[in-house]
């Protein structure tokens, strides 16, 4: 393969270096484009546009293929929990032990929120979104840690790094505690990061908590696979508002933000909703897809079809095995698992689903697994956010500390009216 492409605009030849990924990806570098043609590109929805190098994560669409740091996600997710894929996705390499000590105890010394932030709670009402409040919560936390914002300051952002990742779970739980009327129940560091979470969201102060520990294992799995996904949306957001130097809280309070459309993570809860809306309506799968196909009808199958994976995306894959040994240890027959598989084997029995690649992503099946534990379906996108939380991380740290960061400002192909003459308030029609 050539290095350089060539384009002709007119009589102008201009020559285009081609760049090489470490897994043979080609990228053309347009970088002199406009200086040296005055065009621009356009790419809506940035389908062909890389907009970064990266040396984080890496996804083939076509082969179903996702390794973090080298890593792949199966080996990560059969051998790892949460806390050490965050230190391999953020410092690049798996931990020592005593490095994956020192990161567990940086985090337990973190979990509690301001005092003071209990009382924000109060202003929302109990029905409040949990990804709404957990976007507000996040970036308010930028109002009591005014001594560490600095994004140049590699102390400062360690801090705020440990603080994000110890805090999210308590700040989720707190938001579901408050739509259910419950006492806040304080973070416990003596228990692991998913055992902590789920005594948060379920023990009462007046009685014993017990941890499932399968329960445990699920979430870890859960929380691995949605860990990090290259330059997602929401990712690409945290990048984009961190490329203005804005700090790390309000950056991720961003990408949390966009995480939360129906596209992108809120895909769980839309899935959820249109399982339990198929089973309501009789089950009749055939229905649902037969209504997916039909442009006029608005609706998509949730849960379906992904901008990169062309081929099964791997993180279904892990998470459909992890559901049914779940559902088998707990001897659970729930309809939403049953409708999801007759609805898989019929869309991808379709020639529509299958002309266009469409297959199930993470979204379909994580759904069943936060049921069969007891999370509430408005809880889900924030559990997708809590394991994000490390990649979002990892794409703002790495793209600070790249010498070339500048800050990301697209271009656009004006279509507007031309210059006209102003009309006064009373001449107006
Ligand atoms: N149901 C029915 N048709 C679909 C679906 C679907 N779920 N997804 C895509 N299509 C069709 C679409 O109508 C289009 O058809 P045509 O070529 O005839 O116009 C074709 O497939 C290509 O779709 P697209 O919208 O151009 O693809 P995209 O890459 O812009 O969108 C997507 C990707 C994930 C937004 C889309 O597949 C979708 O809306 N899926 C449902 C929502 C969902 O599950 N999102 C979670 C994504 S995975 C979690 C994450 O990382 O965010």
């Amino acid at each position: 393969m050539a290095d350089v492409a060539k384009l002709q605009v007119g009589d102008q030849k201009l020559e285009l270096p081609i760049i090489e990924g470490s897994e043979q990806e080609l990228g053309l570098d347009i970088s002199t484009l406009r200086g040296q043609s005055g065009l621009v590109t356009l790419d809506e929805g940035y389908v062909n546009t890389g907009s970064t190098t990266s040396g984080i994560t890496y996804l083939d669409g076509e082969k179903g293929i996702l390794r973090y740091r080298g890593y792949p996600i199966e080996e990560l997710a059969e051998n790892c929990d949460f806390v050490e894929v965050t230190y391999l996705l953020i410092y690049g390499e798996l931990p020592s032990e005593e490095q994956l000590k020192d990161f567990r105890n940086s985090i337990r010394s973190h979990t509690m929120l301001h005092e003071d932030m209990r009382s924000f709670y109060d202003g929302f009402p109990f029905d409040a979104h949990p990804m709404a409040i957990l976007s507000s919560v996040v970036s308010a936390l930028s109002t009591f840690y005014q001594d560490s914002l600095d994004p140049r300051d590699p102390e400062q952002v360690e801090r705020t790094i440990f603080r994000l990742i110890a805090k999210l779970p308590t700040i989720a739980a707190y938001s579901y505690k408050k739509s259910i009327g419950q006492p806040f129940i304080y973070p416990q560091n003596d228990l692991s990061y998913c055992e902590n979470f789920l005594q948060m969201m379920f023990a009462v102060p007046s009685e014993p908590f017990h941890v499932d520990p399968d329960f445990v294992k699920a979430l870890n799995l859960l929380l691995i696979v949605h860990a990090d996904h290259e330059q997602n949306c929401s990712t690409s957001t945290v990048r984009m508002v961190g490329s203005a130097d804005a700090n790390l809280y309000a950056s991720i309070s961003a990408g949390i933000s966009a995480l939360w459309g129906p596209l992108h993570g809120g895909a769980n809860e839309a899935c959820v909703s249109m399982l339990e809306r198929i089973i309501e309506d009789g089950g009749d799968v055939t229905k649902y897809v037969n209504m997916a196909k039909d442009k006029t009808s608005g609706f998509r199958l949730m849960g379906f079809g992904h901008r990169v994976y062309k081929n099964f995306d791997p993180r279904a894959v892990i998470i459909k095995k992890a559901c049914d040994t779940l559902l088998a240890k707990l001897d659970l027959q729930d309809p939403i698992f049953e409708v999801a598989q007759k609805l898989e084997e019929v869309a991808l029995n379709d020639p529509y689903f299958v002309e266009r690649k469409l297959y199930p992503n993470v979204d379909f099946y994580s759904g069943v697994i936060y049921r069969a534990i007891g999370i509430p379906v408005q809880m889900f996108t924030v559990l997708f956010a809590i394991g994000r939380l490390p990649g979002w991380v990892a794409h703002w740290k790495e793209m600070h500390e790249s010498p070339t960061k500048r800050i990301c400002r697209p271009r656009q192909i004006y279509t507007g009216e031309l210059k006209r003459d102003f009309v006064p308030l009373e001449k107006r029609g």
